[in-house]
């Protein structure tokens, strides 16, 4: 069955350009971001390893380790790796898994046969340190990916897990968060002591609680 929002992810150790990885062991305590690209030596997939090696910072500062993967061989990822430092002027120092016999693929459903025959396409995975899984997207080959969205939703997940509020559309962090609808707008307006708008009685809005 597919993976769903909530389910514990499952544990694998495959092969990577720098060595067998174990996923919960390379998790310890982090989040993580896994991502598939269809195929080492291709232009998006470039663009997009090179892209998630320069935000090291912005994942560290989320306490997020990231992990890419392709059915490509661990020899095929080193000699790749050197096109994208290269060209991307970045040094890629993550894993990117060599799941050469599927196996990784296969558990998580990131072959798609009526997509992109026997390749991976870009799927993400957004996983708690508590291994559970936190989102899911999906988008196609040709499409390269917006990291920025997946730091957006890394945002969001840590403040709302946190603090008993929701954000809404297009949010991005020190945006106004909307209050969850089980809490009472009194009860609301003890709890944020920055002040709840009432817009509607279901719509309450209040500045970012961890800002
Ligand atoms: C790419 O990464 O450029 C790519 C890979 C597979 C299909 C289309 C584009």
């Amino acid at each position: 069955m597919a993976l769903q929002l909530g389910d514990t992810v499952p544990n694998f150790t495959q092969d990577s350009q720098l060595g067998s990885i174990n996923l919960y062991d390379f998790a310890e305590g982090s989040w993580v971001v896994l991502f598939s690209h269809p195929a080492d030596y291709t232009p998006v997939c470039t663009t997009e390893l090179g892209e998630v090696a320069k935000l090291r910072p912005e994942w560290e500062k989320r306490n997020v380790k990231t992990i890419a993967l392709s059915v490509d061989s661990a020899e095929s990822h080193k000699g790749w790796i050197g096109d994208i430092n290269e060209t991307q002027c970045t040094l890629v120092d993550y894993p990117i898994i060599a799941d050469a016999d599927k196996s990784v693929s296969d558990l998580y459903g990131m072959i798609h046969p009526n997509a992109l025959n026997n390749l991976t396409v870009r799927s993400v995975f957004i996983i708690d340190p508590n291994k559970k899984l936190r989102l899911q997207i999906t988008y196609p080959a040709s499409t390269g990916r917006n990291f920025q969205e997946i730091l957006r939703v890394i945002d969001s997940l840590q403040l709302t897990d946190n603090h008993q509020v929701a954000t809404p559309v297009n949010w991005c962090d020190g945006d106004d968060c909307v209050v969850v609808p089980s809490i009472p707008t009194e009860e609301a307006r003890a709890k944020f002591p920055k002040g709840v708008t009432e817009i509607k009685p279901y719509l309450r809005t209040t500045p970012q609680p961890n800002r």
